[in-house]
């Protein structure tokens, strides 16, 4: 383990089933489903170890030798993971006893023991208190550990993970795609996001960014599809999410992913302008 690990102690916010719309996009990439060693660390895990828990019951329904490190810069919240772990190998939690789940100590150089590289990278949340300008680094650090073809998810949401969005950064620690998710029931706008965007976007939703011509044209077209309600929130995301590539928004995915409310696409359609 390094000396220092690399970064600061931020607020420890987090909750039950915030992160749920992000564990269903790590269990569904590749980076995760073709790793030789499915190792996912959840990084900056925060007051609770909730979501490692939660990652890693998520995780081994699709791949049951799958394993979640927790790494906190805090050593006071890893005291605390190791109490709750503690607790959910008695039987008497409502997570299985036997997780394979383990929580220590670590920052943005992402330690993992015996040379052992991560399959899946995810901080979510983490950078949201760090300065924009931080965010190639940090971003170059936690990719450096990741294993060929792994995956570094990072990226913000609401309080209860409603309200999504992340960064899939490569293993070179360049950004590859971008990903908004939201819960479509009750929906009024989908550029409600812009207050959940990743720290390398949220200082950019302003008029000429890319960022914010996407979400004014993903809103224009909520609006636009609004008879769909009627169908239900799905069908009118549906429709906006095939006028935003219809008018040549190199929209990633299909109608499987849509459905969920998610939008892909790749970075260069969203990245800053120098
Ligand atoms: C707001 S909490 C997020 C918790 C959880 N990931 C979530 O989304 O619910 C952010 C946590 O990241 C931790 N943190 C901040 N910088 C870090 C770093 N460089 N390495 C590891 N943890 C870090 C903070 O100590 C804090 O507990």
């Amino acid at each position: 383990m390094a000396s220092s690990p690399l970064g600061r102690p931020t607020r420890g916010t987090t909750g039950t089933n915030r992160l749920r719309r992000n564990d269903r996009w790590i269990a569904a990439s590749d980076a995760f489903r073709r790793a030789a060693d499915p190792l996912v660390v959840d990084l900056g895990y925060g007051a609770s170890g909730v979501t490692a828990f939660e990652l890693a019951t998520r995780l081994r329904r699709v791949r049951p030798d799958a394993e979640i490190l927790g790494l906190e810069i805090d050593p006071a919240r890893v005291a605390a993971a190791d109490e709750q772990l503690a607790e959910v190998r008695t039987g008497r939690t409502p997570f299985a006893p036997d997780l394979r789940v383990s929580f220590a100590r670590g920052g943005f150089e992402t330690p993992v023991p015996g040379g052992r590289r991560a399959a899946v990278i995810r901080a979510m949340n983490v950078l949201r208190q760090y300065d924009e300008t931080d965010v190639p680094a940090a971003w170059h650090a936690m990719a450096s550990r990741l294993a060929d073809g792994g995956l570094l998810v990072e990226g913000t949401c609401d309080e209860i993970g409603r309200v999504a969005s992340w960064v899939d950064v490569r293993q070179n620690g360049t950004p590859a795609r971008f990903t908004v998710s939201l819960r479509l029931a009750e929906l009024e706008r989908p550029s409600i996001v812009a207050e959940r965007l990743p720290k390398a976007l949220i200082h950019r939703n302003v008029p000429g960014e890319r960022v914010h011509e996407l979400l004014a044209g993903l809103d224009r077209e909520w609006d636009r599809a609004a008879p769909l309600s009627t169908f239900g929130a799905t069908q009118r995301f549906l429709a906006a999410v095939a006028a935003l590539r219809d008018q040549g928004w190199p929209v990633l995915g299909g109608r499987t992913r849509w459905r969920l409310g998610e939008l892909t696409l790749p970075w260069a359609a969203v990245a800053p302008l120098p």
